[in-house]
């Protein structure tokens, strides 16, 4: 695991945003797994910024994304395929027929994991974008999760939920449920890039870089994964 310390949030999203871009520059027909949360959004900003100032293009990209909320549809403001539209998709080439999520409002849930895992299967990700929760869960694999899950269904912890909430406009309006891509979903990638910030993820970064390998943190299975880059900040490493 490669671990890179930068001064702050704007210095890591700058790091991270680069090599994203070289990936892309070096393969037009990326597939790149994406995340959500306030850790990237730095760096979809910066990656925006090139596409805008040096043309980088993303036109022939695949974008898989990692969760969704369950029960809020594609244009409700706190889903996650909103997200992605107002923080990158509209500011690239992508097209939009190109990037995938877990659909939140699938009537049938089992149906569209299997949907997603299959299409996972097609696309395996030249590189997996993650923020890292907390309590250590990566996409919404929470503690417990076991390492070999794939597409699945997830109760969220009281501590997400909370974690969460400051997005919404009360705590009663977090959905309770998600649709992830499992741990084997997230460890198939190529290569991996985490991206953290913050005093509060100190200690989830010290477990998932050199703790005891345990679906009780669910990064720590990173330390099985060859290529992996975590980009964080020096507060986020103060643990280390
Ligand atoms: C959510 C997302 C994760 C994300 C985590 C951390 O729970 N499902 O993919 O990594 O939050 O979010 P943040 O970057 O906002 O701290």
């Amino acid at each position: 695991m490669k671990v890179i310390i930068t001064e702050n949030y704007e210095e890591m999203s700058a790091k991270a945003a680069e090599l994203i871009i070289s990936i892309v520059k070096n393969n037009p027909n990326a597939v790149l797994g994406l995340a959500t949360g306030s850790s990237p959004i730095g760096t979809y900003e910066n990656m925006a910024k090139d596409h805008r100032e040096n043309g980088t293009s993303y036109k022939s990209v695949t974008t898989v994304n990692l969760d969704e909320y369950v029960g809020l549809t594609a244009d409700h403001d706190q889903s996650y395929a909103y997200f992605m539209r107002h923080n990158l998709f509209d500011h690239i080439d992508v097209k939009l027929s190109n990037t995938h999520l877990p659909c939140g409002s699938a009537s049938d849930v089992a149906a569209e994991c299997d949907r997603y895992n299959a299409l996972l299967e097609n696309y395996k990700q030249d590189v997996q974008v993650l923020g890292l929760g907390s309590n250590g869960h990566i996409g919404f694999n929470e503690p417990g999760t076991p390492f070999d899950s794939v597409t699945h269904l997830v109760d969220l912890t009281e501590n997400t939920i909370k974690d969460n909430s400051r997005l919404f406009a009360s705590i009663d309006e977090v959905p309770r449920q998600a649709l992830s891509m499992g741990i084997k979903n997230i460890m198939n990638a190529k290569s991996i890039l985490v991206v953290v910030s913050g005093k509060n993820k100190a200690k989830a970064v010290k477990g998932m870089v050199k703790g005891e390998i345990t679906p009780d943190l669910p990064a720590s299975v990173l330390q099985l994964h060859p290529f992996v880059t975590v980009i964080c900040d020096k507060d986020a490493a103060s643990e280390l």
